[in-house]
């Protein structure tokens, strides 16, 4: 390595995180998860630790037609579902959810859902069928019920009016109500999180734990029942007694417990954010904040004048213009070759770059990225500690987990270096987890519905 390289090698060296400072984080994080978990400390833990009413994997008899909606990412989607036993088939459609209605009125989000979902339901002849419908909402939500979650706070790039504090199933009920074309029975709510962990449950049982890397980063995993001191018995109550706790390990450092491993960079990151001084993990973590990550640093280091001459670009310098979809180009780049860092520079009007700058930025793109499986990895790493178990599937999701093309490879490798050898895991990629899983929690919902009524305990 040449001076040159060899000086933003330096600049950017407390990038890469040492397995004593990522213990610490793990060791930080479980008492976070212990305060989120407690009834006395909950309202005053940064990590909310929320239980959902989802109690129950598929047990393989679930059967029918669902209806599923998937509001989380960048995009919405609408799923039919058809359930026989382990079998499924699935049709779907996406939609866009344009910036304005993003920030725009609660009413104008859930008309726009309505929308999509009486558009996906016409064209399919189902118009005048009354479906069971999953609504997987990816939001901190306290959950009230099965099909009443509260939205707590907006993450990641929503921000609409008038929705913070409400049921997000009576918005929806209440816009498709408006419309009197279509009919639905909404029989869950659920976050990603237990949508990937119920998704990847329905095919191998020992999942217990749900993973997602995408737009924002969360899990969630089983607990006992009495250790989620907020969980309320329901009328579904039975053994053993457990319950699908939704960490939200995204709002993980709110508190300043990480600013040890926060950079100036994260600082700048979180400065030009729409949820400034929230969601501080997901912001070094996840794909919605990888890019501008990204960014930050690269025109830090022109002004200092360790890159590009000190020239950069009217792009360079102008928030959110760098795209997390370049880090994964960059990073596809074989070793010693250029031709996809380029290519990103030229779209980022920095085409001046010269070899060793590229390769520089080649550098910088694997250390965020690097930094961020190894972040994410300590904090699986403390929920299988947590839990236990002699050997668990974790169900993970996510576009920066599917897409980026070594984030799998550093997570199972870091997970095994942090976890007790006692406890053996296996990462599992989620098909469709999201929106699949939350038809599975209805189809579980309607299972449990018939088995009560048949046994004559509920009308
Ligand atoms: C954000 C949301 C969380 C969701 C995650 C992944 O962290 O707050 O609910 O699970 O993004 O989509």
């Amino acid at each position: 390595m040449n001076e040159k390289r060899q000086k933003v090698e330096v600049a950017t060296r407390e990038l890469v995180l040492s397995n004593d400072q990522l213990e610490r984080v793990s060791a930080l994080l479980l008492q976070e998860f212990n305060e989120g978990l407690k009834r006395e400390t909950n309202p005053i833990a940064s990590v909310k630790m929320f239980p959902t009413f989802v109690r129950d994997v598929p047990n393989g008899t679930e059967a029918g037609k669902f209806l599923a909606l998937d509001l989380g990412g960048t995009n919405f989607r609408v799923l039919l579902i058809e359930l026989e036993g382990a079998d499924f088939k699935m049709d779907n459609q996406i939609f866009s959810v344009p910036q304005h209605v993003m920030l725009g009125s609660g009413e104008q989000l859930f008309d726009h859902i309505a929308d999509c979902l009486a558009d996906f339901m016409h064209k399919r002849g189902l118009k005048d069928v009354k479906l069971p419908l999953g609504f997987t909402f990816s939001f901190p939500c306290r959950q009230e019920g099965l099909t009443r979650a509260r939205l707590v706070q907006w993450t990641k790039g929503f921000a609409c009016k008038g929705v913070e504090g409400h049921d997000v199933v009576e918005l929806l009920r209440a816009s498709i109500r408006k419309r009197q074309d279509v009919e639905i029975d909404v029989m869950a709510v659920v976050n990603d999180t237990t949508g990937t962990l119920m998704s990847c449950a329905h095919k191998n049982s020992e999942c217990r734990v749900g993973v997602i890397v995408g737009t924002g980063t969360n899990a969630c995993y089983m607990e006992e029942a009495d250790n989620a001191e907020l969980f309320e018995e329901d009328e579904f109550a039975h053994e053993p007694r457990q319950v699908i706790v939704n960490t939200e390990w995204g709002a993980f450092g709110d508190n300043g417990v990480l600013d040890f491993v926060r950079t100036d960079w994260d600082d700048e990151v979180n400065t030009y954010s729409l949820n400034k001084g929230r969601q501080l993990f997901e912001k070094m973590i996840s794909g919605m904040y990888m890019g501008e990550m990204v960014r930050s640093i690269v025109a830090d280091l022109t002004r200092k004048a360790l890159l590009l001459d000190g020239k950069g670009s009217e792009k360079l310098f102008t928030p959110h213009c760098f795209q997390s979809a370049y880090v994964s180009w960059i990073e596809s780049d074989a070793k010693g070759e250029l031709a996809q860092t380029r290519k990103a520079m030229a779209e980022m009007d920095l085409s001046h770059a010269d070899d060793d700058d590229l390769f520089s930025i080649q550098m910088i793109c694997e250390r965020i990225s690097t930094r961020a499986a190894h972040l994410v990895s300590a904090a699986v790493a403390t929920v299988l500690n947590k839990m236990r178990r002699e050997k668990t599937v974790v169900g993970v999701d996510g576009s920066v987990y599917r897409y980026h093309p070594h984030f799998h490879d550093l997570m199972a490798k870091k997970i095994a270096e942090l976890t007790r050898p006692e406890y053996r895991f296996e990462l599992m990629l989620s098909e469709d987890g999201s929106g699949r899983g939350a038809a599975l929690v209805a189809a579980v919902a309607v299972r449990q519905i018939r088995e009560l009524r048949a046994k004559g305990l509920i009308d």
